[in-house]
């Protein structure tokens, strides 16, 4: 059996499985190799990645795979000239995330490239819907880094229900076969795998970070608005970030207005960072990381992921 969907046909992939486009984390290198593996690979197009660095992942993912590969980039702050830039590096795909995908959506499609829309909520669903959406990824609360308020679970098939027959594909909270499967039970077409694939021998993470993904429970995670205010980056209200607690996180919870208005606590969080110090430094994480145990080459994670939900859906299909 293999796992063969709208999404593999459409983008001419092995499996149903595609590396999130993480700006800090997804570069060429591990882009290339989920999609040497058969997956779709996506390179991480912002925010805080200058036209350099984009061009020179852009470069690694050209030179090392042969096979479909994409780019990612948050629809709120990137340029229109940088995607314009990106269309003309023969991607198979173009992801759009977190804002009105209208004017760039049209760009993307009229370059005859594959538009992936991810959303967040029912209303971004039907918006992917009106601006051309080839595929949609429907990404609940449970998802490491940015996104909104819905369940995965439950979001995913109102999604498929919304808007078939586009194929859905199931974000947030999915790190093994078992979740794969889950997807697909639940309509998907496949699964966008972000947190996962930070933890892999390939990604741009900081040992600490992969480090501290292998070692920390789903329970340890939070979503919240404190890393980006003090960080000042205006992201929308109603796309809070999910990372790891730590001291800073604690320190402000429930004090967000507060830590805006407070020029030496900012400057502080700024110089932390800047240092490094893992005390104030976020590490984006989804709910899944009790499922990550090791740092893996990502060839390995495509395919235990595609061999364990085959295996997971043979079992569930078992009578008794
Ligand atoms: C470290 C990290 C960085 C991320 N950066 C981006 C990004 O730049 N653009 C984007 O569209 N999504 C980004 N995401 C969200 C992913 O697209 C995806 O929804 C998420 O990783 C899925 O949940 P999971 O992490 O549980 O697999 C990021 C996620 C993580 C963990």
């Amino acid at each position: 059996m293999s796992l063969q969907t709208p999404f593999t046909e459409m983008l001419s992939v092995t499996h149903p499985i595609v590396l999130a486009p993480m700006g800090s984390q997804s570069g060429g290198a591990l882009a290339a190799a989920v999609s040497n593996a058969g997956g779709l690979g996506l390179v991480g197009g912002g925010p805080g990645l200058d036209r350099g660095r984009l061009a020179r992942e852009v470069g690694l993912v050209t030179e090392r795979t042969t096979r479909p590969w994409g780019i990612g980039f948050i629809t709120w702050i990137v340029k229109e000239e940088v995607v314009a830039w990106a269309l003309e590096q023969g991607p198979a795909a173009v992801m759009l995330s977190f804002g009105d995908p209208g004017k760039l959506a049209s760009r993307i499609r009229r370059a005859g490239t594959t538009l992936i829309i991810q959303v967040t909520s029912l209303d971004e669903a039907r918006q992917a819907i009106d601006a051309g959406a080839d595929v949609i990824v429907a990404q609940g609360s449970e998802a490491g880094g940015h996104g909104g308020r819905r369940g995965t679970l439950p979001f995913v098939p109102a999604v498929v229900d919304l808007v078939g027959p586009v194929p859905v594909l199931a974000a947030g909270g999915i790190a093994d076969g078992r979740g794969l499967a889950a997807a697909l039970v639940l309509g998907a077409s496949g699964a966008l795998i972000g947190t996962r694939f930070v933890a892999s021998s390939e990604s741009l993470a900081s040992p600490a970070v992969a480090k501290a993904l292998v070692e920390g429970h789903g329970e340890e995670t939070e979503s919240s608005r404190i890393h980006d205010i003090a960080a000042g980056v205006p992201w929308p209200r109603q796309y809070p970030g999910r990372s790891i607690k730590n001291v800073f996180g604690d320190r402000w919870r429930g004090r967000e207005e507060e830590l805006a208005a407070s020029p030496e606590a900012l400057q502080s969080y700024r110089e932390a960072v800047a240092a490094g110090d893992p005390h104030a430094v976020p590490v984006w994480a989804g709910e899944d990381i009790d499922l990550i145990h090791d740092i893996e080459p990502a060839a390995a994670i495509v395919e235990t992921l595609a061999s364990d939900a085959e295996r997971a859906l043979a079992q569930a299909a078992r009578p008794g």
